[in-house]
């Protein structure tokens, strides 16, 4: 396994978010994280991303253990993320806000690049050459010196996602990408991560609400509800999953449309 998580467990004030959590993300595939609102699984995120601290487990990511990891050194090692609501520099152009993200990667990291000290140069042009490589991937090469909230919504999340992209991960975390797409932009989505996977060799693991988009796009899919692993398994066979159903109930229709 490319990423694999061994009993997690994540405690704030007494409430167990996360409990004895165990699952693991094979190198090449996409695999999906699915589950009712509140379930944990963007808590899961941060703890594999090192926002957050669990109080027992271990995850190792192609073999090296990952806690107690800073969020830099865990993108460094190659784990990229995006977030559950956009997060972009507004008064930045789109291409800054791609660039912002590669500086972990580059020796003279931010401050020198920021502060243009001499023999950054050809470094900051090679990190440009990435960062608008990762813009024409995703789509919007022609938007990159546009300022970032001038864009439409659906295409602020595709600078998110080559803002990942630009840090050259093994394994991008997706929050639910599709959240406020149309269903054109939504079918654009299944191919970018079907491609992110095939063309590029990066692994994927997302949450998404949007059943039709899991199932289509998913090897393999671990479904959290109030913190427990309840299914995990193809498509087919989490569909066919009692506890899976049980666990939507009450969710609204659009979520129950498994
Ligand atoms: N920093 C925190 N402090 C206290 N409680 C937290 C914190 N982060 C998450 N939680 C709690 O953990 C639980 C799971 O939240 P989380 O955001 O991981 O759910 P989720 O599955 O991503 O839900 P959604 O589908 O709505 O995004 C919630 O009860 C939330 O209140
Ligand atoms: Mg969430």
């Amino acid at each position: 396994m490319l990423l694999q998580l061994e009993d997690i467990v994540l405690r704030f004030a007494g409430n167990t978010v996360l409990d004895n959590v165990r699952f693991g993300v094979a190198e090449g595939t996409v695999a999906s994280l699915i589950g009712p609102n509140g379930a944990g699984k963007t808590s899961l995120f941060n703890c594999i991303t090192g926002f957050y601290r669990p109080q027992q487990g271990a995850i190792t990511f192609a073999g090296e253990p990952l806690l107690k990891r800073k969020p830099h050194a865990v993108t460094r090692l190659g784990i990229a993320r995006t977030f559950q609501n956009v997060r972009l520099f507004r008064e930045m152009t789109v291409l800054e806000n791609v660039m912002a993200g590669q500086h972990c990667r580059s020796r003279a990291g931010a401050l020198s690049a920021v502060l243009a000290l001499p023999g950054q140069r050809s470094e900051e042009a090679h990190i440009r050459n990435v960062c608008e490589d990762c813009l024409e991937f995703v789509g919007i090469g022609h938007e990159a010196d546009r300022t970032a909230t001038n864009l439409a919504y659906g295409h602020q999340r595709l600078v998110e996602i080559a803002r990942a992209l630009a840090t050259e991960p093994r394994l991008l975390l997706l929050d639910e990408p599709a959240a406020g797409l149309n269903s054109t932009e939504k079918a654009e989505l299944v191919t970018l991560i079907q491609r992110i996977r095939d063309e590029r060799g990066v692994a994927v693991l997302l949450i998404e609400h949007d059943m039709g988009l899991v199932m289509e796009v998913s090897q393999y899919i671990t479904v959290l509800d109030h913190g427990r692993v309840i299914a995990e398994g193809t498509a087919g066979e989490v569909q066919a999953d009692p506890a899976v159903i049980e666990a939507y109930l009450g969710q609204d229709e659009e979520e129950l449309a498994l």
